[in-house]
């Protein structure tokens, strides 16, 4: 195992009814900003909560927020937190809502010229307003880690920073009954890419953390499809067991406890935001048109972990190795499918003409070393992709 620092200082709040906690996380006499997305807080119930719980204090609202949040619609809310004096910042919806809070924290702070300098120069971040956030679409773990993803144009750029982790967050289960199918089956193949991303590499005897990360596989591969057909029921009929198991495994599959002491790959990851920056396409439909063929593509230097996961998450025990290899690669492709989350590109109607122009954008991007071996070049980007086709 690898050397470690780890510290989470994020506090969750977990289960039905938690939003009205918040009180007991938000400093008394805070001004509050309350950042949104498109809406679905207002039609599911959870505003309202929301209001109800911050009845104590005095609140402002920065709606909008997009899918892939845009630096433009952040730097407004930037503006009404300088107007107004906003001293807490509250996100209350998915991982963009998330994502872009931590964002507006930095850039309401940030010391220099250009904001956009956090992401595109990786300028540091010295200080940054506390957050908290309530979360509505179990996914990206944003609510429990310094990471935040913005798009400008056709940069979609990455930070982290200890200063931007939540502060607190709230998981209750219910506020995702009305997700659509398409957002269930995103945040069950994102948490599943997540714990790949950590696992899928080499071994070093790091037995906890395999088993912390398989655990996780498999309490998405068997929860992920019987959330999926909850879709769309009223609320007394959901399966809240199903709600609450699929919400803790995508917190914990990226709040960067199973990745602490291991090798961590992340060029699926890094592929996939190109295709999203490019071809407009959700997150986790990217991550599922790259991975299958990013296992290919490395099974020389992955192997021992493939066989390990082939055997211990898909009990695959039968033919020679590569005969077992071929098989997990199969299953995880598909299980993505069995979401629902188609994994080539033609799939979402684009064809061989997008390659050049993704290679392009992770030239220009500096992702030129990819992988846990920095062995993932341009030309192995180039080859994935073409396998992706
Ligand atoms: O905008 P609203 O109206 O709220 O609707 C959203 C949005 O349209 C909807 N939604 C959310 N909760 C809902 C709901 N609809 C009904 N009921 C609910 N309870 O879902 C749609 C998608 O939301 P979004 O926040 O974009 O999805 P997700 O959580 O998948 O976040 C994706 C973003 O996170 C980044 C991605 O790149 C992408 O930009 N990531 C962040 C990471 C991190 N911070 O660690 C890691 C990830 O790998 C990822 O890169
Ligand atoms: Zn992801």
């Amino acid at each position: 195992m690898h050397n470690f620092d780890y510290q989470n200082p994020t506090r969750i709040l977990f289960g039905q009814g938690e939003i009205a906690n918040i009180g007991n996380c938000i400093p008394q006499g805070s001004k509050v900003l309350v950042l949104y997305g498109g809406g679905s807080i207002k039609a599911n119930g959870v505003y309202q909560q929301v209001a109800d719980a911050l009845s104590g204090y005095q609140w402002f609202e920065h709606g909008g927020i997009s899918p892939n949040p845009k630096y433009e619609e952040l730097m407004g809310a930037v503006d009404k937190v300088k107007a107004e004096g906003i001293d807490f910042l509250l996100a209350v919806g998915g991982g963009s809502v998330a994502d872009g809070t931590k964002f507006v924290a930095a850039a309401a702070l940030f010391e220099g010229e250009e904001p956009w300098d956090i992401l595109a120069k990786q300028a540091p971040v010295t200080r940054a307003l506390p957050l908290g956030t309530i979360l509505t679409l179990p996914a990206t773990g944003s609510e429990a880690n310094g990471n935040s993803v913005v798009t400008r144009g056709e940069d979609k750029l990455a930070f982290n920073s200890p200063l931007v982790y939540p502060q607190f967050s709230v998981l209750d289960p219910t506020t995702t009954y009305t997700l659509p199918a398409r957002q269930v089956a995103n945040g069950v193949v994102d948490a599943f890419v997540h714990v790949m991303e950590q696992y899928l590499t080499y071994p070093v005897n790091a037995p906890i953390q395999d088993r912390f990360a398989e655990s996780l596989l498999l309490t998405l591969i068997e929860e992920g499809p019987k959330a999926l057909a909850d879709v769309g029921k009223p609320a007394e009929t959901q399966n809240y067991d199903v709600r609450a198991n699929i919400m803790w495994a995508a917190t914990l599959a990226l709040n960067t406890l199973i990745g602490k002491g291991v090798p961590q790959d992340w060029a699926t990851h890094m592929i996939g935001h190109e295709l999203t920056a490019t071809l407009g396409l959700d997150h986790a439909q990217t991550l599922a048109i790259v991975l299958p063929n990013l296992m290919q593509a490395q099974k020389a230097t992955k192997g021992a972990k493939m066989l390990q996961y082939a055997e211990r998450v898909w009990g695959i025990s039968d033919g020679d190795d590569d005969a077992r290899i071929e098989a997990a690669i199969a299953k995880t492709r598909d299980f993505f499918e069995r979401m629902q989350v188609k994994t080539r590109i033609r799939d979402y109607g684009h064809g061989g003409e997008v390659v050049d122009t993704l290679v392009a954008q992770l030239e220009r991007h500096g992702m030129v070393k990819l992988g846990e071996h920095g062995d993932i070049d341009l030309a192995r980007s180039r080859q994935i992709l073409e396998a992706a086709l």
